[in-house]
């Protein structure tokens, strides 16, 4: 299959849109018809105040409310790293100025009060709750929020969950196999749901589990594997590389009292439950936080290496993140360092890991899973 043309051109605004990181092979379009369906409803209902964008995949919305010159200032946020660097790279691209564009992470306090809101609807409903709370007090009750997702991803109860958050929602038209839905902020603020704790054993730990991070409801059976294969007697630093919650890192902590610890991910909001759960439970050590596609851009080298792989990019089930990772980690580990990586038997880690490293052995199966040490290729010689 061709990789998608990356032009969107919607109503007077040609711009030129990909996904990040950029690769020439990648079949994901980076807008779809939830974008222009929004787009389209704010051009026709919004007013002139500033506007507050959720969750813009590769700065679709943004970027096209900057190059309209509609309504003037943005302020945007979301939890994804890749989304931000996708919308910074394509500013960039199209020669859009960022100087009347705000960002804030999930957790930060906004940079500016909006008066309307575009929210893409997210894969996570925990996520649209927490944010769906937040806006009741960040913008002025009253203030239209919209809402949009394509029609085969969007969750059957959502006008019941909008209800809890919002005044008076309403699903409008499907359009652009996509659908929008309008609201108004309602005159009080509404308490933010609570975090999810999930109980660890056998020390007791209850990690803290934000919106929208993964595996919130449990401890993931991957995960719970793996934990029962942390290497012992490890020296040096360790990566948990997409790091969730931050249960792998604690246990490698655990388990090795002289490493110095890195946690990396690409949601901002794994990295604050990560940095909670390790502050609680190993205050005393030594842990480092990244926030980015992988290591991508980080100097640091490691003598282990950890991965639970996210095996979906957005709703699509993909293996592309996996390898990226892989290549990533191989060029991050030193000599004789080692990547342990958990996967679903079925998706074969082994033969991808031998592309990146000279040695891949099984350390560890059950009926679902496997356990893959591979070790470094070029440094080892
Ligand atoms: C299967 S979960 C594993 C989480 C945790 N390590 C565990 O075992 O419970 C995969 C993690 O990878 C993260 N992730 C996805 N894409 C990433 C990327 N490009 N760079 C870094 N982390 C990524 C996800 O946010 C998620 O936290």
């Amino acid at each position: 299959m061709d990789s998608p043309s990356p032009i969107f051109e919607h109503h007077q605004t040609r711009l030129t849109l990909r996904r990040w990181p950029r690769s020439a092979a990648d079949r994901l379009q980076a807008w779809d018809g939830a974008d222009r369906y929004l787009l389209d409803v704010v051009a026709e209902e919004g007013g002139a105040g500033p506007t507050l964008v959720l969750n813009d995949q590769c700065g679709a919305l943004a970027l096209s409310l900057l190059a309209t010159g509609q309504p003037g200032t943005v302020v945007s946020s979301g939890d994804s790293y890749t989304a931000w660097a996708a919308l910074q790279a394509n500013a960039a691209d199209n020669g859009i100025d960022l100087a009347s564009f705000h960002w804030h992470w999930p957790s930060d306090p906004p940079a500016l009060n909006a008066s309307q809101a575009l929210v893409r609807v997210p894969k996570e409903l925990s996520l649209l709750e927490w944010q769906l709370a937040s806006l009741t007090a960040q913008l002025p009750p009253g203030s239209p929020v919209w809402l949009a997702g394509m029609d085969k991803h969007l969750p059957r109860n959502l006008l019941e969950v909008l209800g809890r958050y919002l005044d008076k929602p309403t699903a409008g038209l499907g359009h652009y196999k996509a659908r929008v839905f309008r609201a108004r902020i309602p005159a009080s603020v509404v308490a933010p749901p609570e975090p999810a704790y999930i109980e660890v054993p056998p020390y007791g730990w209850q990690l803290r589990v934000d919106a929208g991070v993964f595996s919130r409801q449990q401890l993931d059976i991957g995960a719970r594997f793996l934990l029962e294969h942390i290497p012992e007697g490890v020296q040096g630093t360790v990566c948990d590389l997409g790091c969730g919650n931050g249960v792998i890192g604690m246990m490698v902590l655990q388990k090795n009292p002289l490493i110095s610890l890195w946690s990396c991910d690409e949601s901002a909001l794994a990295i604050s439950s990560a940095r909670y759960n390790l502050q609680r439970y190993f205050p005393q050590r030594s842990c480092s936080f990244y926030l980015g596609n992988g290591l991508d851009g980080l100097e640091q080298e490691f003598d282990w290496i950890l991965l639970n792989p996210p095996f979906h990019r957005g709703h699509a089930i993909d293996d592309s993140i996996a390898r990226m990772l892989f290549r990533q980690a191989s060029q991050h580990l030193r000599k004789d360092g080692v990547l342990r990586v958990i996967g679903n038997r079925h998706l074969g880690y082994e033969q991808l890991l031998k592309k990146y490293f000279r040695r891949v052995a099984v350390v560890a199966q059950n009926p679902k899973f496997t356990i893959v040490d591979a070790r470094s290729y070029s440094k080892a010689g």
